[in-house]
């Protein structure tokens, strides 16, 4: 059985008066429980649009997506936001940290949001921040934190709930190939360590090569 399943999904932007843009034009793709998956391409081919589908922030225009069989786009928003919350972790391609909270309470504010207890929640922080190397950043704003840290916050943030996959859009865009090497050792330790599925965008090679496989979006298909 396949962790996730996608048919035959495209997404055609319509803005009034405007052309339409079809962006993803029939996407198939099966996803086995526990890989890793890389998604290259050029700049506007819709890498951003298909990795919101998949984490279901966004609806394609015609389409299915399967999570354990489940077509989720069939649940009220209730129940997506539920599952969603549950099954799925994000970094966003900027990273989206709120500014006037520590590193330590940007972890730990999903976790509340799930409804857990606040000692719960910071002990889980504190062994996410761990994980990401940052253990002595806690309580550091993300204006006190460098570009590769927040990157590190952001994904100890998306792990926070125990996601079963996590989704990262150019999660090293703006970082030397130094600091990138050092997400992308974070993300593979991650990999191992709680069997997370991952889906990376990226421009980077290195990680292109270290994932199970490597996806090329050219022209709303991929290859
Ligand atoms: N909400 C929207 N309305 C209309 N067009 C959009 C919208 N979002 C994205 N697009 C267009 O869809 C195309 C794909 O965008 P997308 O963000 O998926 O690209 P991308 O592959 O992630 O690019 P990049 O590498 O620059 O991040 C672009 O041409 C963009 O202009
Ligand atoms: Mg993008």
């Amino acid at each position: 059985m396949s962790f996730i399943i996608m048919k035959n999904i495209h997404k055609i932007y319509k803005k009034n008066g405007q052309r339409e843009l079809h962006v993803l034009k029939g996407i198939n793709l099966t996803i086995e429980k526990g890989k890793t998956i890389a998604i290259i391409g050029s700049s506007g081919a819709g890498k951003s649009t298909l990795l919101h589908i998949l984490g279901t922030i966004d609806q394609p225009t015609e389409g299915e997506l399967f999570y354990n069989q489940q077509n989720v786009f069939s649940y009220d928003n209730k129940k997506l936001a539920s599952f969603r919350n549950k099954n799925i972790g994000f970094v966003f391609q900027f990273h989206h940290l709120l500014p006037e909270f520590s590193a330590l309470e940007n972890i730990m504010m999903p976790i509340l949001i799930n409804r857990k207890s606040l000692p719960e929640a910071k002990e889980k922080a504190l062994q996410l921040l761990d994980d990401v190397g940052l253990s002595s950043r806690e309580n550091h704003k993300p204006g006190e934190l460098s570009g590769g840290e927040q990157q590190r916050v952001a994904i100890a943030r998306a792990l926070s709930n125990n996601p079963e996959l996590l989704l990262a859009d150019e999660p090293t865009g703006n970082l030397d190939s130094n600091t990138s090497n050092k997400i992308f050792q974070v993300l593979n330790t991650i990999n191992k360590e709680y069997s997370v599925t991952m889906i990376v965008v990226t421009h980077n090679h290195v990680l292109g090569e270290s994932t199970d496989f490597c996806l090329k979006m050219v022209d709303g298909r991929l290859e």
